[in-house]
């Protein structure tokens, strides 16, 4: 199959891109910068945040052709960032708006990422967190806002013009082209950063416990999900997944482990969780197991020491 992926110079989208070439289907590119990581791929570069109505092949103003299917990850995806610019997280609205739209005119099933942050801020609690939980009173920022009203515009393109979609709630995907620190600040690179140059190791929230995936379950969630999109499953039509582990990591112990894996004694200073942040979350699977047959493979035991190994043989 031929899939349009926008954001495609960003870590899933780099990931899901050289996955999809290598198992050998052919894929289009589109975001607003240059792909820094691959050439697996050709990049079309437009802005998705653009009025040029999307048409027959043309998104963004830009013309990618016919493609069976569209994964879209464009976004602004620092979700502090959108705390202090709120325009960041319409704009990222903006850019579903053009996906479905393009979707809609060309009759292809659309995939949309969305996150973890949807759920907001459900506490410290025993049970993990399914998918019908959340709940738009409860959003903890912009960018999560944001996140509900597109899974929204999602389900109203199926209900009024019979478009497939799917959504997947994304958690903490660290471990692959993604510790490019000067244009994101993903915690496990901020720390490493930290560790390796001696300086003390500030955790936002003592306590903070999260769902950390590693890239290739992630990718491999996504790329079942696509084919069976595109199959015309109707278990996954409308359907909305976390993909995650599925297990809790305090930030804390994330710290210890990338220390331990450069064998040096890191200097944690912890401070309060900054506004519009969660703090706690694991992902019940359950739903990502039975239609997709997703079975994560990495605990961050064994991801986190693969990611800071491979980032130290490059020099990082
Ligand atoms: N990586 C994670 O841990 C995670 C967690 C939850 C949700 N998500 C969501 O998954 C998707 C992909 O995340 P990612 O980690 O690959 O992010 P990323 O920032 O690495 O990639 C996003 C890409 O979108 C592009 N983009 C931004 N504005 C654009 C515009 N106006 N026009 C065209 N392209 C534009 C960026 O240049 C970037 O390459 C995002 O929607 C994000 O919100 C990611």
């Amino acid at each position: 199959m031929r899939v349009l992926i926008t954001g495609s110079s960003g870590q899933i989208g780099t990931n899901l891109g050289i996955a999809l070439v290598s198992s050998g289907h052919d894929v289009i590119g589109i975001d607003v910068r240059p792909n820094s990581w691959t050439t697996a791929f050709p990049t079309v570069r437009a802005d998705l945040t653009t009025d040029a109505q999307p048409g027959d092949g043309v998104i963004g103003g830009a013309k990618v052709g016919t493609v069976d299917a569209i994964v879209h990850l464009a976004a602004h995806a620092k979700v502090h960032a959108l705390v202090e610019r709120p325009r960041g997280a319409f704009e990222n609205h903006a850019m579903v708006t053009n996906a479905l739209e393009f979707a809609r005119m060309n009759s292809v099933p659309i995939i949309l990422a969305s996150s973890r942050e949807v759920y907001g801020n459900l506490g410290r609690r025993e049970n993990p967190v399914s998918e019908t939980e959340a709940d738009f009173r409860s959003s903890p920022s912009p960018y999560a806002a944001m996140k509900l009203a597109s899974e929204a515009l999602a389900s109203s393109y199926f209900r009024c013009y019979g478009l497939p979609y799917s959504i997947i709630r994304f958690s903490n995907v660290y471990g692959r082209y993604d510790d490019d620190l000067s244009r994101l600040e993903r915690a496990i690179w901020v720390f490493n950063d930290m560790i390796k140059s001696g300086r003390p190791v500030t955790v936002f929230g003592a306590e903070k416990t999260l769902d950390f995936t590693y890239i290739d379950d992630a990718v491999d969630g996504l790329v079942r999900c696509l084919t069976r999109l595109v199959d015309g499953d109707p278990e996954v039509r409308a359907s909305t997944f976390n993909l995650a582990h599925g297990t809790g990591h305090s930030l804390i112990g994330v710290v210890n482990l990338i220390a331990m894996t450069r064998n040096l004694q890191p200097d944690i200073r912890v401070e309060s969780s900054r506004p519009g942040e969660v703090t706690w979350y694991v992902a019940d699977i359950t739903r990502a197991r039975d239609a997709l047959g997703y079975q994560p493979q990495t605990p961050v035991t064994t991801g986190i020491p693969r990611a800071i190994t491979e980032a130290m043989s490059r020099g990082s």
